[in-house]
């Protein structure tokens, strides 16, 4: 299949021209076929929510296991209520308050919502996303979007266009280059069947940010440690995910101590004939072994650089053939618990 790349953005969304290609965009989706698109948080790969068949489509397209639910998009808070059996006053708060935004919140799920689109399971998941080109993508598209990251599974979620050319082209119908996603990690999933709510995947919308609106908040314990023995409620957490091709351990302690650790451990593989990868923060880039490939992020206190930039560079490392890969640890303040969460899955929880 041919998959066509069409740059849409914000700032052209009003032109006819734009208004043509999200007719198409939305027929290729009303027809049954899939349409990769950008949100705030990282490119989606989406089908129609409703159409079991959209959903088989995508699972062959991403080679995702099809017990990993899907997240169904909407674009006006209207369209929350058919899909779902009752919406607890809890999520009626957190929608005001996150909604359009990078939230994402467990219901139970209406009878319409296929269970090839949430995996088998009798709760949905859903999501109403900030970015323009997604709500208008959404609209034309009928008002239910299923959309994974949209990359392959097991590489870290695209926050560039390119991206998920490199991953899905020839596999999807079309894919929209809105540029590159403003977060750059995945949204904040909160579970409003249970009480309290729970966190099951963390992100921009911080733990902080949702006790502001709510009181208590659980966060699923399994995040934070591996050592439960239970499985992730959001049974996409349990894989392997956004783990690139080098070995990738994260570095703790003082700065100073990092960096010199760091330059050490560079030297020793380095010496084995290793090519290495350093992910740091702009603040101690210029103090790393040259021979290394250094990807600084952003500065430590600016997280929003970190974030948006962490999967492009995990990419970068592995398009760059990075054999072994050194990574500071970050803060766990604010944005921080959702940052270290990804390093921690990428490193597959090996910390030094
Ligand atoms: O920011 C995002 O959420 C992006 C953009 C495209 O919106 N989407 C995204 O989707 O990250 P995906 O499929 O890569 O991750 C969805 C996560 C998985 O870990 C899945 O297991 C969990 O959400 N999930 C979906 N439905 C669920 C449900 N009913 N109960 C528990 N977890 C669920
Ligand atoms: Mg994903």
């Amino acid at each position: 299949m041919e998959t066509k790349v069409i740059e849409l953005t914000e700032n052209t969304l009003d032109t006819p021209e734009s208004e043509e290609v999200l007719k198409e965009a939305g027929s290729i989706i009303k027809n049954g076929g899939l349409v990769a698109f950008p949100t705030e948080t990282v490119y989606g790969l989406g089908g129609d929510a409703l159409n079991p068949e959209s959903s088989r489509k995508i699972y062959a397209a991403k080679g995702r296991p099809s017990d990993n639910p899907l997240i169904v998009h909407i674009a006006d808070i209207e369209d929350l209520r058919p899909i779902v059996k009752t919406i607890p006053e809890k999520a009626k708060k957190l929608a005001d308050a996150f909604w359009p935004g990078p939230l994402t919140m467990i219901f139970e799920k209406a009878d319409i919502v296929p269970r090839e689109t949430t995996g088998g399971l009798e709760t949905v998941a859903v999501r109403f996303p900030s970015d323009p080109v997604a709500a208008a993508f959404i609209e034309h598209a009928g008002g239910y979007i299923a959309a994974p990251s949209a990359n392959t599974s097991g590489r870290p979620s695209p926050t560039l266009a390119k991206y998920v050319v490199e991953d899905l082209s020839g596999k999807i119908e079309m894919i929209l280059d809105g540029g590159q996603a403003c977060i750059g990690l995945e949204s904040t999933i909160v579970d409003t069947t249970v009480e309290p709510p729970m966190i099951l995947r963390p992100g921009y919308i911080t733990k902080a940010m949702l006790e502001k609106v709510l009181g208590e908040v659980d966060v699923d314990k399994t995040l934070l440690t591996d050592d439960s023995g239970q499985a992730p409620k959001a049974p996409g957490m349990k894989y392997k995910h956004y783990a690139p091709k080098g070995d990738m351990a994260i570095v703790t302690g003082e700065a100073d101590e990092v960096v010199k650790r760091i330059n050490d451990l560079t030297a020793k593989a380095l010496s084995e004939g290793k090519k290495v990868g350093i992910f740091c923060s702009s603040d101690t880039a210029a103090s790393y072994d040259k021979r290394a490939v250094i990807k600084p992020a952003g500065s430590a206190s600016d997280e929003d650089s970190v974030a948006r930039e962490l999967y492009r560079i995990l990419r970068e490392f592995d398009d760059e053939n990075v054999e072994v890969i050194y990574s500071e640890a970050f803060d766990y303040g604010g944005v921080g618990a959702a940052i270290m969460n990804r390093l921690l899955k990428a490193a597959g929880r090996r910390v030094l």
